[in-house]
């Protein structure tokens, strides 16, 4: 075999079959990882990525299929035993207490009698873990006080202080933003460096190009084949293999024109509760026909900022405007919102309901539109729900009756995309719409929102450098809770500054 790995692989699964009802996740799946390695696991959502790195974390039981640790035969009942076998898993949603410090998340379920009397010295431990990793953490912080970044080096620190061996991380960038992103890397290369192997699920290809040294592809639960990095040339070629067909990962802007002012807002300032401005004097406008996109490393401001955005903060001051009409921003969680859709990025929390039917889901911000006295139209309902699944190919196992908690992560904001659209908003607040999507859906989300904009004023809010300069016509730059500047992205040399701006650099 051209490039072959050398030596016998560490891990090898043969023949893995896994189903959830009628929905076969994994089909006879062989992969071997050899020792050292960085390797990314590709493939469309619900693929079955997630699934198959479960099932080796011990987090599912195949149906069939065997997985042999250097040479011998495993079997995980728990994601415990798994560990145990130096086997673990960072999840995509992070599984911190959010009230516990560090220290304390990384003792929590070790069974351990005397808790408080190792405290202090698993603290020791756990500094001189961080520091030898270089994971740059406070062992005694509290969790809910940490960016996503540091939860995240927590998690791996979690796994390390347990004498984890591989290392499986699902989608590790999804929620980062490009200087946490270039931190993880380093962090996985020097985990690498010192003998631990690493597989990783990403939809990101350039990422694939820098980090991976084996890859694998997964397809409608089959493997499609792994091969070395090396033999990869470009991201086309890598999407290539993917899709199985050719794919552009270059959207068309077609010509618009701009339309009146849908959004403005001037003057908005909040204060958390210790009186720290969280974003200040912020003034921003959009006009139909346009992307405005607002950008900036996590941290600095745009979440919140995107929460009064959408009227979901309290105590804002400043005015808001709304399609003619003005607001002071006080008012605005209260002022009749119709015309503006709001697309979170934690759908899982806030856009659906994990135990409903996606047509229960579908009614969820749509109620209003269906009431028919007491009674809901709901045949029509369910009729909008089918089409909506079709618009963006949402792949659910039992159609309108799957419930949110069966969709994959990519399926689920598909589906959330879809409903929100389905009803021709004048303004779409989209918080980092395609966060979790493979290429194909990423293309969709973006030719969709380039499309809405004929009739719609369109907010991105993205920490996605690609994405920023593919869509939008201006982009504002949040640093340190301002804006420090808009400039237009469809001048080069001022686009060539965003990046810049971003680190809070002006010049
Ligand atoms: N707990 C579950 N119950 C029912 N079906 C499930 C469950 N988990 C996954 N599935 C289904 O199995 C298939 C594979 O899902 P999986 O989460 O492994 O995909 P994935 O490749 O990780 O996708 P994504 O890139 O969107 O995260 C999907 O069709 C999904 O709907
Ligand atoms: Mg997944």
């Amino acid at each position: 075999m051209e490039n072959g790995p050398p030596s016998d692989p560490v891990l090898r699964l043969s023949g893995i079959c896994k189903s959830f009802g009628a929905t076969e996740a994994n089909r006879d799946i062989d992969l071997d990882v050899f020792a050292g390695e960085i390797h990314a696991i590709l493939g469309e959502n619900g693929a079955g990525k997630s699934t198959l790195m479960s099932i080796l974390a011990g987090r599912y039981r195949p149906d069939r299929g065997t997985i042999h640790l250097k040479g011998r035969p495993v079997h995980f009942a728990n994601p415990a035993q798994a560990l145990a076998a130096g086997i673990g898993m960072v999840y995509q949603r992070f599984m911190l207490v959010e009230s516990l410090t560090v220290t304390e998340n990384i003792l929590l379920g070790l069974g351990r009698g005397r808790l408080r009397l190792d405290m202090a010295r698993a603290e020791g431990e756990i500094r001189e873990f961080a520091g030898r990793y270089d994971l740059q953490i406070d062992p005694s912080q509290t969790v809910s006080r940490l960016s996503m970044g540091e939860r995240q080096r927590v998690e791996i620190l979690k796994l390390l202080y347990r004498r984890a061996q591989i290392l499986i991380f699902d989608e590790p960038t999804a929620v980062l933003s490009p200087p946490e992103i270039e931190t993880l890397f380093g962090i996985l290369r020097r985990l690498r460096d010192l003998g631990h192997t690493i597989l990783f699920i990403t939809h990101k290809l350039e990422e694939v190009m820098t980090l991976a040294t084996r890859i694998s592809i997964l397809r409608r639960g089959e493997m499609v084949g792994s091969f070395a990095a090396g033999q990869v040339r470009s991201r086309r070629e890598l999407a290539r293999r993917m899709v199985g067909r050719e794919v552009l990962l270059e959207v068309e802007r077609p010509a618009v024109t701009r339309g009146e002012t849908v959004y403005a807002v001037r003057d908005l300032t909040v204060q958390d509760a210790a009186g720290r401005p969280l974003f200040e004097d912020v003034a921003l406008s959009v006009r139909r026909g346009e992307i405005l996109a607002l950008t900036g490393v996590a941290g600095n401001g745009q979440g919140p900022l995107t929460a009064a955005l959408a009227g979901l903060l309290p105590d804002v001051s400043g005015q808001v405007e709304f399609l003619g009409r003005t607001w002071a921003a006080s008012r605005w969680p209260r002022a009749p919102r119709g015309g503006m859709v709001y697309i979170p990025e934690d759908r899982h929390a806030t856009a659906s309901v994990p135990e409903l039917s996606l047509v229960d889901n579908f009614l969820l911000t749509r109620l209003g539109r269906y009431r028919r006295g007491p009674l809901l139209a709901l045949s029509q309902a369910r009729r909008e729900t089918v089409r909506a699944l079709a618009a963006f190919d949402v792949r659910a196992p039992a159609g309108p009756d799957t419930t949110a908690r069966q969709l994959s992560g990519g399926n689920l904001q598909k589906f959330v995309l879809s409903r929100e659209l389905a009803g021709r908003p004048a303004l779409i607040i989209a918080e980092q719409p395609t966060s979790g999507l493979d290429i194909g859906a990423t293309e969709e989300v973006w030719q969709t929102l380039l499309a809405q904009r004929r009739h719609a004023a369109v907010l991105l809010v993205s920490g996605d450098l690609r994405e920023v300069l593919s869509l939008a016509d201006r982009v504002a730059v949040m640093f340190r809770g301002r804006i420090i500047e808009t400039v237009s992205a469809r001048d080069p040399r001022q686009a060539a500054r965003v990046g810049l701006l971003m680190a809070g650099i002006r010049d």
